[in-house]
């Protein structure tokens, strides 16, 4: 795979020129100190081998991201009774947008845009019972999947995350006050911040969604995670609802199944094939990375990966 190497390294090389590199998320502090210039990829691929160029051992802000992951666990413990509390249709509009819950009752769009996901790590908790279990089992299936035992969050960003995160406590509210929240607003905020708040690194990350890419089974290690039909779906999932507002244009402009988070972080998946995480914190209007989309383009570009 000589070649896909060449590609990873002239995409980055094209790609530390550019002068517009849009910008850090700013509303969560610690992130609007990292500067646009970092970039890193890594492509796992099933029939085995992690090829990278860049920072890709660089740990970033997964945030987002980890919604697939935590989506994955309820599905594991809930399966489709997860549906009557969460959709599964796009909502273009943007990921901590309230407009549509008062429309729709309190059940959201999809499980990525925010209060989906506060949906999700409401479902966890109560099946755990306390936020410090619910977060530990978070990271036990993080470090599963991604057969690496030093991931974990940052309390810095989960800290920051809680002190100015008044959007994410206005939609967790709104959906207590709708029924769709069985544990106390306080503790379903304290879940998701500190999952949001995982770092890890584009090789880790690439590592972790192998599953996704080789039909619910960790092509590493060959262990179990997910039945091929649940893998399929998350992945629709991710086509349709990942990157938010801005979900048809990567379906367009990539054609693979992809995952976003305002660290800068996007986890796509060719199914069947390989599992690539990007890293270059600059994000675009829709608060998706600016070139971490532009070098998933080149990729399934030069590779042939789009599913279409
Ligand atoms: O709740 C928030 O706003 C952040 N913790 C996560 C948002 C996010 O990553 C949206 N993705 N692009």
């Amino acid at each position: 795979m000589d070649k896909l190497q060449d590609i990873l390294n002239e995409i980055t090389a094209t790609l530390a020129t550019r002068e517009e590199r849009g910008k850090p998320a700013d509303y969560i502090p610690p992130l609007a100190h990292v500067s646009p210039q970092h970039f890193g990829i890594a492509v796992a691929l099933n029939e085995g081998g992690l090829f990278t160029a860049g920072e890709a051992d660089l740990p970033f802000s997964i945030q987002s991201i980890s919604k697939v992951f935590t989506l994955t666990l309820a599905l594991g413990m809930y399966g489709d009774a997860l549906w009557r509390r969460v959709g599964r249709e796009p909502s273009g509009s943007a990921f901590n947008s309230i407009v549509l819950l008062e429309q729709e009752k309190g059940i959201p769009r999809n499980p990525f845009i925010n209060p989906g996901a506060l949906v999700v790590a409401d479902a966890l908790l109560a099946h755990a019972r306390a936020p410090r279990e619910t977060i530990g089992e978070i990271l036990r299936f993080l470090r599963f999947v991604s057969d690496d035992e030093t991931i974990s969050a940052d309390p810095l960003v989960a800290r920051a995350e809680k002190a100015t995160g008044f959007r994410n406590a206005a939609l967790a509210n709104y959906l207590h006050s709708w029924g769709n929240l069985m544990n106390p607003p306080d503790h379903v905020l304290g879940v998701y911040f500190h999952h949001c708040a995982v770092t890890m690194s584009c090789a880790q990350l690439a590592r972790a969604g192998g599953f996704l890419a080789n039909a619910g089974r960790n092509p590493v290690t060959g262990r179990s995670v997910i039945s091929s039909v649940r893998a399929r779906r998350i992945n629709a999932l991710m086509m349709t609802c990942g990157h938010y507002d801005g979900s048809g244009d990567f379906a367009y402009r990539v054609g693979i199944p992809g995952k976003s988070g305002v660290g800068g972080g996007i986890l796509a998946i060719v199914p069947g094939v390989a599992s690539v995480a990007v890293w270059s914190p600059g994000l675009n209007a829709n608060g998706n990375s600016l070139l971490g989309s532009e070098a998933l383009e080149m990729l399934s570009h030069r590779m042939g990966w789009s599913v279409f």
